[in-house]
């Protein structure tokens, strides 16, 4: 069961929780979904309001999702669902039922003026968002030239700057 806390009493370490843990993005409603793997992104403030920004390369399965829904969800999970994070970092929604497949189970999560996005019951920790801006990366404004080694299939990241309208936390 998922409890909602106020943004302002949470404890985390953003580099470690994003970079080293790594989490599950995922757009859509129960109707049709699909989440992937991340590891990048940030937590922030930003036009007045917390945010979490996401980076999903266009070539993922996902980054349809993503652009059609109106929100997303960052979801985050205690150790012993590694297996399940690198399962669905390393296949693609086009091919697999990622929840069949791990043993995840979604579920819905409310977003603002009841729309519906989605989570997974196993979740820890999860940051509910809304859409708020995109931003396709461009080559030509990386400043340090080694960042486009990141880009060998030119499949260039599209960031997404989410409003966090709730974090549930995991009271079970
Ligand atoms: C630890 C880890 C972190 C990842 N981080 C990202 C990321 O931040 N952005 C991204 O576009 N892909 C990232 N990926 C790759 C996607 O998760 C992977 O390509 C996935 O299979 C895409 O699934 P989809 O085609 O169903 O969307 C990461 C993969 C792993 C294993």
């Amino acid at each position: 069961m998922f409890q909602s806390i106020d943004y302002s009493t949470l404890e985390l370490n953003p580099f470690t929780t994003l970079g080293n843990d790594a989490f599950l993005i995922t757009a859509g409603t129960l109707g049709g979904w699909n989440t992937m793997t991340a590891a990048w992104g940030s937590l922030g403030y930003m036009w007045n309001r917390p945010i979490f920004s996401i980076v999903v390369r266009d070539s993922r399965h996902t980054y349809g999702f993503v652009e059609k829904a109106e929100g997303f969800t960052c979801s985050f999970f205690s150790p012993e669902w590694k297996d399940a994070l690198t399962f669905c970092g390393t296949h693609s929604g086009r091919d697999i039922d990622k929840a069949a497949a791990t043993g995840l189970v979604p579920v819905a999560a409310a977003g603002p003026g009841g729309v519906e996005r989605v989570t997974f019951e196993q979740a820890n920790m999860v940051f509910s968002c809304t859409k708020a801006s995109r931003v396709s990366f461009n080559p030509g404004q990386f400043a340090i030239p080694g960042i486009d080694t990141h880009y060998p299939h030119k499949d260039y990241h599209c960031m997404y700057i989410g409003f966090i309208d709730e974090i549930l936390i995991q009271t079970e």
